[in-house]
């Protein structure tokens, strides 16, 4: 499939699970070595220190004032868990809202990338001295294939999508969270949006075999889509599917605010134009560009 410029169009396209299950073994461990490898080109994931504060750990301003704060922080006070495992912090501007929420005593973190681990580290040390009973573990690896210990809580921000046998991934952590625990993951998503994007990335760049024929771009990078998610779920009967919220949609904010009422059920229009489409099955999440999804241990 990734030998001609055709068939790594059709494995950015299709949906993660399709494209992932077209691979040949041979093309589905070149894809995990792209995926091991591509944190090694990108000067800001080699040194997170030149990130700065905006958006990491170190930044001052509440988190929650943002629509994926708001929503992080509305689950943590909702399911005050105790331990809680991210997968993919990378410069942990959220890692900051979870280890600092009262009910966190234990905090584990996953990342394939060490230097984000590292650069961590210090810093939750300092949380641990100011905060009674916190504990943390920093973990290198991929989440798909480490060992993840026992938690009630798991978030995931803008790190599935990095991730190319997600099946592999809900099985291990479904086994490793407790009874009743939640796995809270906002994502980019792969709908109109996107798929325009990666058709424009085709003729413009992709197409050419100066570009397809070296590994490093064929790595994952495969937004979500509710559809992989519920085939996932049949295969791990052990989690459910909590809520689903699809947002960052490619409409101008003005008519987001227009037909707000109409689409937002259960949210008020928001100030800023942003509008949320929490049923799962709308035909809204074609235009949309990120979602929100909780799944419950049963
Ligand atoms: C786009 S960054 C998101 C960082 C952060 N969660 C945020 O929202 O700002 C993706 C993160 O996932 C990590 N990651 C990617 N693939 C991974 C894998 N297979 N296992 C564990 N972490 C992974 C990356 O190193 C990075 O920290």
């Amino acid at each position: 499939m990734l030998n001609s410029a055709l068939g790594t169009l059709l494995y950015r396209i299709l949906p993660n699970d399709y494209s992932w299950g077209l691979l040949s073994p041979q093309e589905q461990s070149i894809v995990n070595s792209a995926n091991a490898d591509q944190y090694l080109d990108r000067p800001e994931y080699r040194n997170p220190e030149l990130k700065e504060a905006y958006r990491s750990f170190d930044q001052d301003d509440p988190r929650q004032s943002d629509l994926v704060g708001g929503w992080l922080h509305e689950w943590l006070d909702n399911e005050e868990p105790h331990t809680v495992l991210e997968i993919g912090p990378g410069w942990g501007f959220y890692t900051h809202s979870i280890c600092f929420h009262p009910a966190v005593k234990r905090y584990i973190a996953i990342d394939n990338n060490p230097y984000f681990l590292d650069w961590l580290r210090p810093r939750l040390v300092k949380v641990s001295e100011t905060k009674p009973g916190f504990t943390f573990d920093l973990v290198v690896g991929d989440a798909g294939t480490v060992h993840i210990p026992t938690c009630d809580a798991i978030v995931m921000l803008s790190a599935i999508h990095h991730i190319p046998d997600r099946a592999v991934l809900f099985r291990q952590l479904a086994s490793k969270l407790c009874v009743g625990g939640t796995i809270f993951a906002i994502d980019p998503s792969h709908y109109l949006p996107r798929i325009i994007v990666l058709l424009k990335k085709f003729i413009r760049d992709h197409r050419r075999p100066g570009f397809w024929r070296n590994y490093r771009n064929l790595n994952t990078h495969h937004f979500c889509t509710i559809g992989e998610f519920l085939r996932i779920l049949n295969e791990v009967n052990e989690l459910s599917i909590d809520l689903v919220r699809y947002h960052n949609f490619c409409f101008p904010r003005g008519i987001g605010r227009a037909i707000s009422l109409w689409l937002n059920k259960n949210y008020p229009p928001p100030v800023d134009g942003q509008w949320v489409v929490d049923r799962r099955d709308s035909m809204c999440r074609w235009f949309c560009w990120q979602m929100n999804i909780v799944f419950r241990r049963q």
